[in-house]
């Protein structure tokens, strides 16, 4: 199963606590590339952003070896290389409305949020298309508890 959507919705913390309950491993993109190239916003200073998302592409074929839950970073899903990758798999979009999202993307550690909130509106926007054309489930997670949109989440994927 492979968690998308923007910036500070909650994937990380949504697939760990999956991954805890469900008892399958847990990988996140954006880890793994840090694992292998260092911090993300060194990345995108010295190699530009064209390379991260060449490491991305590279970093979800990888994830996606392992049977579990995959949270990728919020821009994945624009590689087309990776829309192929993720036919094959769950996909479920993490939404919002974005009314407290301030509060979640504060630390700086985002490259593409350097004019704070304003950007994450008008990259969220130009992204949703996307996130709804690669996702199998949308889930709204917008006043929901952690273990509301975990419940919503394995409501939705185990199978009747
Ligand atoms: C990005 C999202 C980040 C990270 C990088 C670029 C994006 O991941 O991959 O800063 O383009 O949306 P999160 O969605 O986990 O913040």
């Amino acid at each position: 199963m492979v968690l998308v959507g923007p910036m500070g919705v909650g994937k990380t913390t949504i697939g760990r606590k999956l991954s805890k309950v469900l008892k399958i491993p847990f990988v996140d993109t954006d880890s793994l590339i840090v694992a292998e190239h260092g911090p993300i916003p060194e990345i995108f200073a010295k190699l530009g952003e064209e390379k991260f998302r060449e490491f991305e592409e590279q970093a979800l074929e990888f994830a996606l070896q392992t049977p579990g839950i995959v949270a990728t970073g919020g821009g994945a899903v624009l590689s087309a290389r990776s829309q192929v990758l993720l036919k094959d798999s769950t996909v479920i979009y993490l939404s919002t409305n974005g009314r407290h999202i301030g509060s979640r993307l504060k630390g700086g550690k985002r490259p593409l949020l350097k004019d704070g909130v304003e950007a994450w509106r008008r990259i969220y926007e130009e992204r949703k298309p996307v996130y709804q054309m690669v996702c199998d489930f949308e889930v709204d997670t917008s006043g929901k508890s952690l273990a509301a949109t975990v419940a919503e989440i394995r409501e939705l994927t185990t199978p009747k």
